[in-house]
């Protein structure tokens, strides 16, 4: 259960997860992580944990389906000590240190649909929404917002989410204690926060590769009425995904929406 005191059990000594502030319901954690880390003089790590929100934020302006007493929601407040240009790159790491947490915890292989979703046996299990503004001290606060369905059931959210999603307990049978997995995940997005401010982005980008899902397929990608057809070939330094058209051409793209191409199946047996 997610209380006052089981998330006070959640406090690391430094860096992410500093300070850890619960809500039983909220409307977003991104926002009351940007309002409580403008009240703070030093709020790098500090983390919202809430038990459900009512107007919770999906990537691309969608809403993120957010009911009580079951999943994950919260945010990491960052104040990057790195070079404002590479903040792309925490939308590479928060979900590789979501799968990792999982992975520890559970057993199960989740992946990485680029950018950042968490897929577990192809459905949605979880989500991430980074945000980045100036406070009114001039600094730069990112939040970096985490859903992970974990025990709520999946019919219990619309039809059209869950037509696509799926959850932890749906995958493993079996409930699963959210204090733990979110320690996991904290210790794992420290890690890899850390890997961004020794300016190591070559092993965050290797580690979002040896779990993605998405490099080597035909996908094509859509950002508002754009939409790029190719092949997934890599991601670059700034965390955009890299696109091989059938001219040759390679595209970059830093948004949107990944679809796999399903190719028809041809019936070989014939002449
Ligand atoms: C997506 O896949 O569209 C991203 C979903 C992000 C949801 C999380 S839940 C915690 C945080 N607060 C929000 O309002 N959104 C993010």
């Amino acid at each position: 259960m997610l209380t006052q005191k089981t998330t006070a059990s959640l406090q690391r000594q430094s860096g992410i997860g500093r300070v850890i502030i619960f809500r039983s319901c909220v409307d977003s954690t991104n926002d009351t992580a940007f309002e409580q880390a403008g009240l703070s003089q030093d709020p790098h790590g500090l983390v919202v944990i809430a038990d459900s929100q009512t107007r919770g934020r999906g990537r691309l302006g969608r809403k993120w389906e957010s009911p009580p007493a079951g999943n994950i929601y919260l945010t990491v407040v960052l104040v990057p000590g790195f070079d404002h240009q590479d903040i792309p790159l925490l939308s590479l790491a928060a979900p590789v240190a979501a799968a990792r947490a999982i992975h520890q915890t559970t057993g199960l292989d989740p992946s990485i649909k680029w950018p950042n979703d968490i897929e577990i046996s192809g459905r949605k299990a979880g989500g991430i929404l980074i945000e980045a503004r100036r406070d009114n001290r001039q600094r730069m606060i990112v939040a970096a917002g985490i859903g992970i369905n974990v025990n709520s059931p999946v019919h219990s959210l619309s039809r059209e989410t869950s037509s696509i999603a799926t959850s932890i307990q749906q995958a493993l049978g079996r409930p699963v204690d959210r204090i733990v997995l979110i320690a996991a995940l904290l210790a794992e997005f420290e890690k890899n926060y850390k890997f961004l401010l020794n300016g190591n982005k070559g092993a965050l980008i290797e580690s979002w590769i040896s779990i993605n899902s998405t490099i080597g397929k035909e996908i094509s990608v859509r950002s508002g009425t754009n939409v790029i057809t190719g092949l997934a070939v890599g991601i670059s330094t700034r965390g955009e995904l890299e696109i091989r058209m059938s001219s040759g051409t390679i595209k970059r793209v830093s948004g949107g929406d990944v679809s796999v191409i399903k190719k028809n199946v041809v019936n070989r047996t014939g002449p």
